[in-house]
């Protein structure tokens, strides 16, 4: 099962400058979480964004075209087809942790999103990209308000994709 996690703006900003615009330790701490024991799949540029190592506890995954990436201790891909072959293989879920491209990319594919909504506005230069929510059932929503740690509100959601337009 194919999974995106993300953490977006009001207007949907996911990073300017090949970082993310804000600073939010609950959002780390449930991405952590959340995504810990699983394999996590992201694109090279989020991979550049990251301390040069791969996070701990998960098997990390990058997609680049350039066949002579090399990144320690992590699985490289180069196309969405052996991305999508190996991960028919794993049986449990996979995390998608971006960026936007590798949101656009396996947009057919995914089968639940979890999303933190910040309810503010950043300058930022990348956007998760058009999504029909009309798709989506919400499953849970969970208001955080901003405390001294957390400078915003922001929501956590979880949604499924409605049965009907399931697509495998
Ligand atoms: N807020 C959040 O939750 C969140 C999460 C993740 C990232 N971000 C932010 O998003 C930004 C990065 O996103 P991005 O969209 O610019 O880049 P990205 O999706 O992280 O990476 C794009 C790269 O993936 C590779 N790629 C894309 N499609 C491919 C395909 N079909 N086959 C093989 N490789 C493929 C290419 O690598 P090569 O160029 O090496 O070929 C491409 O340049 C940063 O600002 C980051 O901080 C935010």
């Amino acid at each position: 099962m194919i999974s995106y996690l993300w953490a977006q703006d009001l207007h949907g900003v996911i990073g300017k400058d090949n970082r993310i615009p804000w600073r939010l330790p609950g959002e780390l701490q449930y991405f952590k979480e959340t995504t810990m024991g699983h394999p996590i799949v992201m694109g090279r540029k989020t991979y550049d964004s990251l301390p040069k190592k791969p996070l701990p506890g998960r098997q990390n995954i990058i997609l680049t075209r350039d066949q002579d990436f090399k990144a320690e201790d992590c699985l490289v891909f180069h196309s969405k087809e052996t991305l999508l072959a190996w991960i028919e293989n794993q049986g449990g879920e996979v995390f998608v942790i971006g960026g936007a491209e590798i949101f656009r990319l396996l947009m057919d594919e995914v089968d639940r999103l979890y999303v933190t909504k910040i309810q503010e506005a950043f300058k930022g230069d990348v956007y998760f990209p058009d999504i029909d929510w009309s798709q989506w059932k919400l499953l849970s929503s969970k208001r955080k308000r901003k405390d001294e740690k957390n400078p915003h509100d922001y929501d956590i959601q979880v949604y499924e994709r409605n049965e009907k337009q399931r697509i495998h």
